[in-house]
């Protein structure tokens, strides 16, 4: 494929976006002037659309970002009182006149399955899962682990969570026990909330197995069980009715339980008032923690609180989005990451939007599952993965042929840098030349996007994730923390605080300021690269820190490398990324043995088993090399650069000089993997 020029700009916005609030890039860059040189008046607007039980005044933002100068920390707000809940749903029905609309088309796994729940319903159901909470002793601050696929209850159980002030934590429904535990611990969770299992393509995955024997692990006080997997159903037809009953008791005698402490939600939702008076939050309050990788290894709970991320993740979707009361938006991501918390619950229901709620996977029954879904909703604003693009892809034009796509007029993409070839096949294929592509950057940390074009304001560069967002202030340094000017490249950085920044690490101050901000004191630290050109667009060029983003997920090498050296075979273990077509990075796994052990195939899948069980399915090892020796400094440090290069298959080594033992670089050059494990 030939490669347009980078100067080569794309704005497919004529006619399809008459009435955008963004209209084009001078009303962009006049937004943008007044969200960073009048910040208070720019985000009073923004809350003036709440509901505040005590509204904001004083002082809006107080905040630290200077090491130097004392403890690192931001408040938006402070002072006022809302709920978040409320702000999502109660508006909606009650000021907005939306209680009849519809907040999400339920979408399950099998294309059999389908739900749909209005703005009415979805309240009612929260407040039922409100007080249910409420019965089994949760109050305000309390934290809750929830561990479900994407589900309705899940939005349900979230939401009652908010509206009580609990703070949930939630973990994603591929992680395995042992990273279930860790996290519940972690937080200090006394309820998870889980399903009996659920079907993931023609996969069944049994969550309660996994929930049981990571709640014995760490002693919770309840476990509540939604009945998914085996009593989902749409029809009435009763020979569907017979094989449920039978798929459920099949399910019952699969279904680990301990009457002591477990609870069906059926049964705890029974009776249960469908009105649920809101806790009034103070902003800063917090919200929600939820992990992600560290590159020490053991995962960070990143800390949100109410009022800035309401207002961001709100903010950010009404205009990335261009969103407009008529679209129907689908998100593919999945709850259990901060893009499903951001872009699927909090962001699109404070707007009033419709949505669809995904279980599934994207080629599962068929590889124009995707296609079929925005065919039958109607979605205007589709957002997805380069991983998801590129797989689908593979599969070429002819799926997409077969259904409607004209509905669509917004495509976004998130998770990794999308490379130029996925774009354009985005852009041609998808989206027919008529949608702009909205690049989006952001973290778990940030809340919300922080880099992004706007639809029909930014010209486009494929793989450019191109502008800073309102009240965003990117910057570039180099390794000796000296700001560069103009074109550049170096390390992002941002020089202050937007409203929907992480306020910490869940009960780690110290881990907070040492991960963001102690590098170059003064500014947050994303921990990724990042070049400008001669436009002023950024340009992300992955992480510089020892993260790998495999499929848009971030996983720390040294969790990995923990993994593999549990096995009692393995006396050390490096790991780093290898390019991957589909996924973007794969796993490069470099294991050293214990004398006398042999390296051979039932070894290598016991190594895959264990880092599966460990972390999850998402960081299984695609190559595993023997390494008799590893490239290591005379002070004993591993070399991962020169790894990383023999992953790559790059002859040219550059400096091996500060090798202790550079004949163990021929080795491992020679015996290189060629294909996956
Ligand atoms: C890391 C954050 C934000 C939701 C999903 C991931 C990478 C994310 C992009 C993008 C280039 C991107 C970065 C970032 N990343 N989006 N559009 N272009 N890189 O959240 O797990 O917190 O990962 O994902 O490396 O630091 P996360």
């Amino acid at each position: 494929m030939i490669l347009p020029p980078e100067e080569k700009t794309y704005h497919p916005s004529d006619g399809l976006f008459t009435d955008a609030h963004v209209p084009d890039f001078d009303a962009y860059l006049a937004l943008y002037k007044k969200s960073t040189e009048e910040p208070e008046e720019f985000w009073a607007d923004v809350a003036q659309e709440f509901y505040w039980k005590k509204p904001p005044s004083g002082q809006m933002l107080q905040y630290n970002f200077d090491v130097n100068k004392g403890n690192i920390y931001i408040k938006f707000m402070e002072g006022a009182k809302t709920n978040i809940c409320y702000n999502v749903l109660d508006r909606n029905v009650h000021e907005r006149n939306l209680g009849e609309k519809v907040a999400y088309y339920w979408e399950g796994n099998s294309p059999d399955h389908h739900q749909t729940i209005t703005y009415n319903q979805l309240l009612r159901n929260v407040c039922r899962c409100a007080n249910a909470l409420k019965l089994l002793g949760v109050k305000k601050g309390d934290r809750v682990a929830i561990y479900l696929p994407m589900i309705p209850e899940l939005v349900y159980t979230m939401l009652a969570c908010a509206r009580i002030g609990a703070v949930h934590s939630i973990v994603f429904a591929g992680f395995s026990s042992e990273s279930l535990c860790e996290r519940i611990v972690d937080a200090q969770c006394n309820i998870l909330v889980t399903a009996d299992g659920v079907y993931r393509g023609d996969k069944l995955i049994n969550l309660k197995k996994i929930a049981s024997e990571a709640v014995e692990r760490c002693k919770e006080r309840f476990c509540v069980v939604v009945k998914h997997h085996a009593f989902r159903t749409n029809t009435d037809a009763s020979t569907l009715k017979l094989m449920t009953i039978l798929l459920f008791l099949l399910c019952v005698l699969q279904t680990p339980w301990d009457e002591s402490c477990d609870i069906w939600w059926d049964d705890l939702m029974d009776g249960v008032s469908d009105e649920c008076e809101p806790e009034w939050m103070d902003s800063e309050d917090p919200l929600f923690i939820l992990y992600t990788s560290g590159s020490t290894g053991k995962p960070k709970g990143v800390l949100h609180t109410v009022t800035g991320y309401m207002l961001y993740t709100s903010l950010t979707f009404k205009y990335v989005f261009d969103y407009h009361h008529d679209d129907v938006y689908w998100c593919t991501a999945d709850i259990g990451w901060i893009t499903g918390h951001s872009y699927i619950t909090y962001g699109p229901l404070a707007n009033g939007a419709t949505s669809v709620l995904f279980e599934g996977v994207p080629v599962y029954p068929h590889v124009g599952r995707l296609w079929e879904i925005i065919e039958k909703y109607g979605v205007s604003k589709f957002y997805t993965a380069p991983t998801a693009i590129r797989l689908l892809m593979k599969y070429g034009r002819e799926p997409l042929q077969r259904y409607d796509l004209s509905s669509l007029r917004v495509l976004g993409t998130v998770g990794e840098p999308i490379n130029p070839e996925a774009w354009l096949w985005y852009y041609d294929v998808v989206g027919q030349q008529r949608c702009p592509v909205i690049d989006t950057f952001w973290q778990t940390e940030t809340g919300g996007h922080v880099l992004t074009p706007l639809p029909a304001a930014t010209p486009l560069k494929p793989g450019s994730a191109t502008c800073p967002f309102f009240g965003v202030q990117p910057a570039i340094l180099n390794e000796h923390g000296e700001e560069l000017e103009g074109e550049a490249e170096g390390y992002l950085v941002f020089r202050k605080p937007w409203p929907g920044i992480m306020r910490g690490v869940y009960g780690n101050q110290e881990r907070f300021e040492s991960t963001y901000f102690r590098k170059f004191p003064g500014f947050y630290v994303t921990g990724d690269g990042c070049r400008r050109d001669q436009d002023g667009y950024y340009w992300i060029t992955g992480r510089i820190d020892d993260m790998l983003n495999v499929s848009g997920h971030l996983l720390s090498t040294a969790e990995v490398e923990a993994a593999l050296t549990e096995h009692p075979s393995v006396a050390e273990a490096a790991v780093v990324s290898r390019p991957h077509a589909v996924k973007g990075e794969c796993l490069y796994c470099f294991v050293t043995l214990k004398d006398h052990k042999e390296f051979n195939r039932t070894l290598m899948e016991e190594l895959k088993r264990k880092v599966r069980e460990k972390i999850g399915p998402i960081a299984t090892p695609d190559f595993i090399q023997n390494a008799p020796g590893l490239p290591k400094t005379r002070s004993g440090k591993i070399m991962r650069r020169v790894l990383r290069q023999i992953a790559h298959n790059e002859k040219d080594l550059g400096d091996l000089s500060t090798l202790a033992d550079p004949k163990v670089v021929d080795v491992l050059f020679s015996q290189r993997c060629e294909a996956a494990a």
